[in-house]
């Protein structure tokens, strides 16, 4: 069977290079995908297995790949976990482990992770870690799953303390996106995902901003063909930034971080699970965009073209309540951010549309006063 109507995007790594293949009715063909990755990477295998990861809000799509899987002779078994961020931690992957040794897996068991970040970057963690390391697919099934956490390698879970902090570089073998499988995804979290979509317009390419602020009818009506397009671009820019970053030792990755300063405090300080991740980049991006105002990087013409984006489809621009957060802990997060070295205050900012630089030493002033003019309390 060939892939119709589908878009091939290569991020090109060396021996650790993949494809990430995108278009609608993917998931049934994900047998001879995985087996076409697999034969290229390491020839012909007897007995093939896999381990699928999944939760219970998208086991049907896992189910898919499971009789798919099947039927084209493979041995499988599914680990569900419950959904949500809760599920990044030790226990989760212990449990993951106990049945990779159940199922009696070896180094040739392909772990295949079905779901959203969450899923993807345990499963990927349980990948790199199980007898030092399985090969990987990463089957995204969220907007932000198909243009961020899918594409990259960084797999991890988090500690009590901090979010990714346990983790690893652990490329997948491929990235298979069915465009039809975040139709049924809720409204605020395929919302929230339009932020790191917009956010690779503001930090790599204007034209793709453009284009987005020319379909804002069909994104928000998830026209399959406009959002294949978009997704594949959005993969195109991670691509370049990931290849020439893979390990983020350059910087350039970083330009990925843009509006996630602001974006990582107001998350921690509005208590984890209240603000999406997109919603918090959303205001994050404004913020930022207003900070290099100040700095004279850019005029205002820019911010409010992010923020008419932003709003048209549906993105909040600021906190529901600024005065419940005060001016003071956002910049004490923002100095325990690790993007802040040695309490310098350090942002991705824009000098123009598609294009943005890591800023070291900000002055703590100037970010006082966007919080101030964003309405956050003093005291
Ligand atoms: N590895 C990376 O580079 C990277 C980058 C960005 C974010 N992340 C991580 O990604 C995670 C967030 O990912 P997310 O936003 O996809 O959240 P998520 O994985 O929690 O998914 C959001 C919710 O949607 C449900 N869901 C998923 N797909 C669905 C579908 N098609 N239909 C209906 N419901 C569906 C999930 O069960 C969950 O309840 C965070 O843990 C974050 O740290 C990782
Ligand atoms: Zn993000």
């Amino acid at each position: 069977m060939t892939i119709k109507n589908s878009h091939s995007v290569q991020v090109s790594l060396g021996d650790r290079s993949y494809e990430i293949v995108i278009g609608p009715g993917l998931l049934d063909e994900s047998a001879e995908k995985i087996h076409a990755w697999l034969m290229a990477k390491s020839g012909a295998r007897d007995n093939p297995s896999a381990f699928l990861v999944t939760d219970e809000n998208v086991a049907s799509y896992a189910e898919s790949v499971t009789k798919n899987l099947t039927a084209a002779g493979w041995r499988t078994t599914t680990f569900q976990m419950e959904p949500g961020e809760s599920s990044k931690r030790l226990e989760v992957i212990s449990k993951a482990w106990d049945q990779l040794v159940e199922f009696q897996a070896d180094r040739r068991t392909v772990v295949i992770s079905i779901g959203g970040g969450v899923v993807g970057d345990a499963g990927g963690f349980v990948a790199a870690t199980f007898a030092r390391g399985l090969p990987f697919v990463q089957i995204p099934t969220t907007l932000l799953a198909d243009v961020d956490s899918s594409v990259g390698g960084k797999v991890g879970i988090n500690h009590a303390q901090a979010k990714n902090l346990i983790g690893a570089f652990h490329q997948p073998l491929g990235v298979l996106i069915d465009t039809d499988a975040f139709q049924t995804l809720p409204d605020r979290e395929y919302i929230s995902g339009l932020a790191e979509v917009i956010k690779y317009g503001v930090i790599l390419d204007a034209d793709f901003f453009t284009f987005l602020e020319g379909n804002v009818s069909a994104i928000q009506q998830r026209d399959s063909e406009v959002l294949k397009k978009i997704i594949s671009r959005c993969c195109e820019l991670k691509a370049y930034v990931v290849e020439r970053d893979e390990h983020e030792t350059t910087g350039l990755r970083a330009v990925l971080n843009y509006g996630h300063t602001y974006c990582h405090a107001f998350e921690a300080l509005t208590g984890y699970g209240e603000l999406l991740h997109g919603e918090a980049v959303s205001m994050g991006m404004v913020y930022a965009s207003k900070l290099a105002e100040k700095l004279g990087r850019v005029d205002q013409a820019l911010t409010d073209r992010q923020v008419r984006l932003l709003e048209a489809v549906g993105l909040p621009l600021n906190l529901a309540d600024p005065t419940a957060i005060s001016i003071e802990d956002v910049v004490g997060r923002m100095k325990l951010d690790k993007k802040t070295v040695g309490g310098m205050l350090r942002f991705v900012l824009p000098t123009k549309m598609g294009h943005v630089e890591l800023v070291e030493d900000v002055p703590e002033e100037l970010v006082r006063q966007t919080l101030q003019e964003g309405g956050l309390s003093s005291c």
